[in-house]
């Protein structure tokens, strides 16, 4: 036998032989019953199963009840994960789980006159210790109280701390953040969740997932001079788009494997969220090896070492799509605006913003520029921003500063407003120690606190108006309109950390760091030499200040107090739902129908509405105030049915909710794309809403509608979508017979009396139809403890 290892250093109860051995026994059943070589996201979700014998193994079909070996949730979406956990009436969480304090720090780039004209780090972390301290102390207090550990505000982004402290390869995870999946370059199976899926697993009970599909991606070659594990990803989310790793796991092997950094393997992963996919996976390496070793955690690696049968593929292993990348001749890439699927390699970057018409002061990137002309986009760039949970990396940082120090030997500068933002305390105290950090201020960077800041809104931008067209580009993930800044006139674009510094010191979009040249301070021309980056610190990991509070020992955590002042209007405690009454839905009001991209941010905008998300209520004035009404292509404007008057979203609904009228939503493909929100299904839950009609949803979203006790539908013939009228009413007919795979029939009626009828599809299996029943899942769980 070999020594026993803890799952993480703040868990020495919890072993990772013990989940090895138990992964091992399911597998060896699952082997005998499948009979056929296995990949590795199989291997690790069949690793997982509550039932191995018992349970339908049919990939993109059955629902799989798995057993995670722990949840992380971020500060914004834990408040109503702890929130539910608590009126859930249990003791303590079942396993490990810990909360972590990123979303709710604002960044800001320019003197705050309220703050005595500061900015930046320091000063916005303490900034949102006071403007917080409520939500704050509710989440150390519920995190004492029920053993959940507490990373504070300054501690890190959850996926930087997740990957630091708590990944190892083999275990599944789920997290209340769709980044969630950046713990697969730890060779994790670690997915985004909804905060009541977080719910279910902390009360300890099986969480559910549709069997993924497994799509391979073949990586051969090795990466050269700009091109990063980031342009990986660019590329893959370019032939797969935001929708095509719906329902699969993307499993990456291959030579080319070896030939990058775990932490590259992470950056690859984490932004999996974008092309929709359920999780993304490494095989375990000696990569991976060396990461552990470096976070302190050589025993864990020590054991994945002796396990790794079971962390990589059979030879043979069948994939349902297989892409193939060559990394010999993959160029760094740019990719946006407004969707991280829109590809450009940086040679064709330039011919994107010169076809576009876009502002294109920058000289680089030959093409790209030409695709920014082409398409009319602002080729001047306003601002570079590097770091985030995607792209912080000891070596992300250090392939930054390489191109950095080289501006600073010409005596150049960053033209515009630069941001590093450090993914964790760790790598800020590492950064610093090691000069990278002056590197980066003498550029003229501003070092934002390690959280999340612009990548989620919560950038206090001041250089530019709203509604003003212009460009920035950052090293983060997600560049949806209004992402970052709450402008929706902002084109982000997206690329590794050392293109944006590239491009920050250029100044310009269209610059292309591998042929144009930037003119020195002496007016002499320089090209920039190829980044380059130290993989691990040479001088070891300093971990900074200690930001971690553990839970108190189980005796002392009865005593805990965990306060929600009933005056709060950033916390409310939850009333449970109502129960189905039995009834069909009649004459529904279609609230809105939505029209085009309807993101979870369009649901739910985040930026200024985080610090509601402790509070339904609340929070529900933001509900689809993002989604283009169909009716008038106008935004937050809808008809009210009932008065003829045109209104906000939100308030309809309440006026409706008030009348007694049921309504519904109608919207277009991949609703709900995005985040793993829960409030996107908890608003129109709260305010009245009955069923959500669409055309496909993403797969989060559509499980959190059902979660919530709502109905997520979809046409059984899309082209029923033109049919529908806002201003028609809405029977849905057949409840009482919900079954799974069983179509429901919708009623239209028009205002001139006439009448339509249509199929849509559900996906509700029998567990779901009882959480359909109760008024939510929650109830659902209620009444399984009490009976
Ligand atoms: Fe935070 Fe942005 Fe990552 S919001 S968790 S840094 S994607």
């Amino acid at each position: 036998g070999m020594e026993k290892v803890a799952m993480s250093r703040f868990e020495a109860e919890e072993y990772i032989n013990d989940r090895y051995t138990a992964m091992e026994q399911r597998l060896a059943i699952v082997r005998k019953r499948l009979n056929k070589p296995l990949t590795l996201a199989e291997k690790v979700v069949y690793g997982h199963l509550d039932d191995p014998e018992g349970q339908e193994l049919e990939r993109g079909v059955s629902y799989l009840k798995l057993r995670p070996d722990r949840v992380a949730m971020q500060d914004a979406t834990a408040q109503m994960a702890m929130l539910q956990f608590i009126s859930s009436g249990l003791p303590k969480t079942m396993v490990p789980s810990t909360i972590h304090c990123d979303h709710l720090i604002e960044g800001t780039t320019s003197p705050q006159p309220d703050r005595d004209n500061s900015f930046g780090g320091e000063a916005d972390l303490s900034h949102a210790k006071n403007v917080n301290a409520e939500v704050y102390s509710f989440l150390a207090s519920a995190g004492a109280k029920y053993g959940v550990g507490f990373w504070k505000p300054g501690s890190g982004i959850i996926h930087q701390i997740v990957l630091e402290n708590y990944a190892f390869p083999g275990g599944m995870m789920i997290g209340t953040d769709s980044h969630t999946p950046n713990a697969g370059g730890l060779g994790m199976c670690a997915v985004g969740v909804g905060g009541a899926d977080a719910v279910d697993v902390m009360a300890g009970l099986p969480w559910e997932l549709k069997a993924p599909k497994v799509i391979g991606v073949k990586l051969t070659g090795k990466m050269s001079k700009w091109t990063s594990p980031k342009d990986v990803i660019l590329k893959v989310a370019g032939i797969l788009t935001v929708k095509g790793g719906t329902g699969a796991i993307v499993e990456y092997f291959g030579e080319g494997v070896d030939n990058m950094s775990c932490t590259g393997m992470a950056t690859i992963c984490n932004m999996g969220a974008e092309i929709g996919a359920t999780t993304s996976m490494f095989p375990y390496n000696k990569r991976m090896h060396d990461y552990l070793v470096a976070t302190g955690r050589g025993g864990a690696a020590a054991l994945a070492d002796a396990f790794k049968e079971n962390l990589q593929a059979d030879a043979g292993a069948e994939y349902d799509q297989l892409i193939e990348i060559d990394l010999n001749s993959l160029e760094p890439h740019v990719n946006g605006p407004f969707t991280p699927d829109l590809a450009h390699p940086l040679s064709k970057f330039a011919d994107a913003i010169r076809a576009n018409g876009w502002p294109s002061e920058l000289k680089w990137l030959s093409q790209f520029a030409d695709a920014i002309r082409a398409n009319g986009w602002p080729s001047e760039l306003k601002a570079g921003l590097i770091g985030s949970c995607t792209n912080s990396s000891y070596e992300d940082m250090q392939r930054a500063a390489s191109v950095a120090r080289q501006a600073l030997k010409a005596g150049i500068k960053s033209k515009v407003p630069f941001t590093i933002t450090p993914g964790s305390e760790q790598i800020r105290a590492t950064i610093e120690r090691d000069g990278l950090m002056e590197v980066f201020t003498q550029v003229g960077g501003t070092v934002l606190a390690n959280a999340c800041g612009p990548c989620i809104g919560q950038w206090k931008r001041t250089d530019v108006a709203k509604g003003e067209a212009n460009s920035i580009i950052s090293s983060y993930n997600r560049n949806f309109a209004a992402r970052n800044d709450g402008n929706p006139a902002t084109h982000a674009f997206v690329a590794s950390p050392e293109i944006v510094t590239a491009m920050v010191i250029a100044g310009d979009l269209t610059f292309n760091p591998e042929k144009d040249t930037l003119v020195g301070a002496d007016g002499k021309e320089i090209s920039l030499d190829s980044p380059f980056g130290d993989e691990l610190p040479a001088a070891g990991f300093d971990p900074g200040m200690d930001t971690y509070q553990a839970p108190p020992e189980p005796a002392s955590r009865s005593r805990v107090q965990v306060d929600v002042a009933p005056s709060s209007n950033r916390l409310q405690l939850l009333e449970p739902f109502k129960a189905w009454d039995g009834a069909d839905i009649t004459d529904a009001a279609i609230l809105i129908k939505a029209k085009g991209k309807c993101t979870t941010d369009h649901i739910s905008m985040a930026g200024p509405w985080l610090k509601y998300r402790g509070h339904l209520d609340n929070i529900s004035n933001n509900m689809l105030i993002g989604a283009v009404n169909a009716a008038n292509e106008k935004v937050n404007a809808v008809v009210n049915v009932l008065t003829g008057e045109e209104d906000a979203v939100p308030a309809t609904a309440r006026y409706y909710k008030a009348k007694g009228l049921p309504w519904v939503v109608v919207g277009d493909e991949n609703y709900g794309e995005g985040s793993s929100r829960e409030h996107a299904a908890l608003e129109p839950r709260h305010l009245g809403g009955a069923a959500i009609i669409v055309k496909s949803f993403a797969r989060i979203h559509e499980t959190n509608l059902k979660k919530q006790g709502m109905l997520p539908l979809t046409f059984a013939d899309p082209a029923d979508y033109d049919k529908i009228d806002s201003t028609d009413r809405l029977s849905i007919l057949g409840l009482a017979g919900l079954a799974p795979g069983k179509q429901l029939t919708i009623q239209g009626k028009r205002k001139d009396g006439s009448t339509y009828e249509f199929e849509v599809n559900q996906t509700f299996n029998e567990n779901q139809i009882s959480w359909f029943k109760a008024g939510s899942a929650l109830n659902a769980m209620a009444a399984a403890f009490a009976a």
